[in-house]
């Protein structure tokens, strides 16, 4: 398990699934907010690629987040579009509506961090967020990640165009953070 200050990294279990699903996937304008396609609903069992894990899928690897004070499952934390020629990697987490807003977001940030930089000696990690997700743009700010430019009007939510905000983080300024 990758452990940060309040939060572990710890492999996905078969019953994580439908508590995943129902908390992050089922309401529509979380699901929506969460990935670049439509909403759908998905039928309860079936292998919905977002929450299953594939161990031959070499490009991502997808993490089950807990709080490491009694191991109640909170979340999701992905390290996604895993390229090694370019060590470049990105990485994308969401938590269950209950655990929001208690600086876990930024913990997991770190965590993946320490993995993508550390463990699979990427040298870049990026992030592409809605320009209104103000608790993730803090979430990476607080880890380092600066704000390289705007999508405009990249993403269709719910009716409107979006801007999304693409931040990175290189792993030598990472390195220079206390704490890193
Ligand atoms: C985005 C998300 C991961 C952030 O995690 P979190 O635990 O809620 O965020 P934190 O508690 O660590 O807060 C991070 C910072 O954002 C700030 N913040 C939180 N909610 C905010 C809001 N609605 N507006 C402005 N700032 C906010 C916090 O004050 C904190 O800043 P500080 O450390 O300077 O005080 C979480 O809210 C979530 O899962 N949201 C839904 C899914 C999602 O949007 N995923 C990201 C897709 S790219």
């Amino acid at each position: 398990m990758l452990r940060g200050n309040k939060v572990g990294l710890r492999a996905r279990y078969e019953e994580d699934i439908p508590v995943l699903r129902t908390e992050l996937y089922d309401d529509v304008v979380n699901g929506a907010r969460a990935e670049g396609r439509p909403w759908r609903p998905i039928t309860p069992g079936s292998k919905d690629p977002r929450l299953v894990v594939d161990d031959n899928d070499q490009g991502s690897v997808p993490f089950s987040v807990v709080e490491l004070d009694g191991g109640t499952l909170i979340g999701t934390a992905n390290l996604w579009g895993i390229d090694n020629h370019n060590r470049t990697a990105h990485i994308g987490l969401g938590l269950l509506p209950s655990a929001r807003g208690k600086r876990y977001g930024t913990d997991v940030v770190a965590a993946l961090c320490h993995y993508g930089f550390v463990v699979r000696g990427m040298r870049r990690l990026q992030i592409e967020t809605l320009a209104d997700n103000h608790a993730m743009l803090r979430s990476a700010e607080r880890n380092g990640f600066v704000r390289e430019g705007v999508l405009r009007s990249s993403a269709w939510v719910l009716g409107e165009f979006m801007d999304e905000v693409l931040l990175g983080l290189l792993v030598e300024d990472w390195k220079r953070q206390p704490g890193a």
